[in-house]
């Protein structure tokens, strides 16, 4: 529960940023969709912005909050993207897609002029790779591309190299992104060089993306049981 109340705070804090007029990039998860619902609130007050949502199940809940949105197709440039974050370093490298969403999250993050990154205190980590890392991959041959990135696990120095296919139900049925795909959760325990683990991964064939966000953001709100911190690199 403490960390519902600092998500809410870090989502609270992130709306200091936003101003009138504004295109918004909306992120995927529990902290963004609390954000997602506070702008619904300022939007029915007569803030005038318009929102690029980075899953279908943000897209529902902007649509329930009354928040405007646009197509991606519809833009070339975002003033601001507002993300959670399953893992930042202190370089404010992350670790996305614990929920699955991180190819239209890069997509639109990499569209932005500002990415501000809002998690609670849990997050923040020394190093990266303790939560498993969000590769998404295209269906076919995907048990060879598993192999392939274990592989570049181990040639990059992770201390855990198990990649697994991420499940979902009594069934255990493969979790199917937005974009049609697998996603694999790579076990790297510990990421030493994450540069270099995103550039293997990149150029492993079946790999459509990975969930290491690199130079992306530059400001992470972190937040607490009593307010939030705004950080900047
Ligand atoms: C979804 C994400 C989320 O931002 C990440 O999983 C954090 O989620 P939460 O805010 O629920 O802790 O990358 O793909």
């Amino acid at each position: 529960m403490t960390g519902d109340i600092a998500k809410v705070n870090a989502a609270t804090k992130a709306l200091e940023f936003v101003k009138d007029g504004m295109l918004l990039g909306l992120g995927t998860g529990s902290t963004a969709a609390h954000f997602v619902r506070l702008l619904g609130e300022r939007v029915r007050q007569g803030l005038r912005v318009k929102g690029v949502p980075t899953s279908e199940a943000t897209r529902n809940l902007a649509e329930q909050v009354g928040v405007p949105l646009l197509e991606i197709s519809q833009i070339d440039h975002l003033d601001l993207d507002i993300d959670g974050a399953d893992e930042l370093d202190p370089q404010f490298r992350l670790i996305k897609g614990g929920g699955g969403a991180l190819l239209r999250e890069k997509i639109v993050a990499a569209a932005s002029g500002q990415m501000i990154v809002i998690a609670d205190e849990s997050k923040a980590v020394d190093v990266l790779g303790a939560f498993p890392l969000p590769v998404e991959v295209v269906r076919f041959g995907f048990a060879l591309t598993q192999k392939r990135i274990a592989e570049a696990l181990r040639a990059t120095g992770c201390a855990g190299n198990e990649v697994t296919l991420r499940t979902s139900g009594k069934s255990n049925e493969p979790v199917i992104t937005d974009g049609g795909n697998y996603i694999l959760d790579a076990h790297a325990k510990r990421i030493a060089q994450p540069e270099a683990l995103g550039a293997a991964l990149k150029n492993i064939a079946g790999v459509v993306e990975h969930g290491l966000f690199l130079g992306l953001s530059r400001t992470a709100i972190i937040g607490k049981a009593k307010g939030a911190e705004v950080r900047t690199l």
